[in-house]
């Protein structure tokens, strides 16, 4: 069966840079079978975290503030597969997409626990590796499965169109969509014969004081 794939586009621009790569991802990842939710960021209402620690209560919409969050948190909670995808912004991810993941990943563990993801960046020319790295973070740090193409996850160009001429950077899309593809069916096959996920220990919260 098909599994779900939630996008968190963080350009501004609707039909930009980063959609035309969005676009390539989403090609394989629905051929592949899978079905796929884009969240456009820019266009929606979305606050920065207060870091109120106020959170927790509802375990849907886990957040004190009620913008548009909260089409977000549902729809992670209900998929497979958590994709992050932003334009470069200074050798890191667009505020819009910071603002959005910041909110969604704080406390996050076992919500997220077990997801596959990947993050994919879009830039002119420089600081994608430093983006990249720095989106894989908030995976890595809620027991959730990076999962790898054969490049880095990032396309070149100023316009769209430019986007389109990058043939190495979409192939590493829909390559990163067919790994993810295979990985999601090899994880049915392993519940299928009883092979379950790990259960974590609650986690030691070390202050170092
Ligand atoms: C404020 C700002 C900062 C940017 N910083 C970088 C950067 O550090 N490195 C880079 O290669 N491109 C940078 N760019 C260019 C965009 O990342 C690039 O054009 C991207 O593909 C735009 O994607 P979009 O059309 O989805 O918004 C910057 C653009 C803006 C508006």
């Amino acid at each position: 069966m098909g599994k779900k794939i939630v996008i968190l586009n963080g350009s501004p621009r609707k039909n930009g840079n980063t959609s035309a790569l969005v676009r390539s991802f989403t090609d394989g990842a629905e051929s592949a079978g899978n079905t796929v939710a884009e969240f456009h960021l820019g266009s929606m209402d979305i606050h920065g975290c207060k870091g109120c620690f106020g959170g927790h209560s509802d375990r849907e919409c886990p957040c004190v503030q009620k913008d548009d969050m909260v089409e977000i948190y549902p729809a992670v909670k209900e998929c497979d597969v958590v994709v992050l995808a932003s334009p470069l912004y200074y050798w890191n991810m667009s505020g819009q997409l910071r603002t959005a993941v910041d909110r969604l990943f704080y406390c996050s563990e076992s919500r997220m626990a077990g997801k596959l993801a990947a993050s994919v960046v879009s830039c002119r020319r420089g600081g994608a590796s430093a983006a990249f790295d720095r989106l894989n973070k908030y995976f890595t740090i809620c027991n959730m499965h990076i999962v790898g193409s054969q490049y880095w996850n990032q396309v070149h160009g100023f316009t769209p169109d430019d986007v389109r001429k990058d043939g190495e950077g979409l192939q590493t899309m829909r390559t990163l969509a067919k790994n993810m593809a295979w990985l999601l069916k090899n994880i049915d096959e392993g519940r299928k014969q009883g092979i379950s996920a790990p259960i974590y220990e609650e986690r030691i919260h070390t202050h170092f004081i």
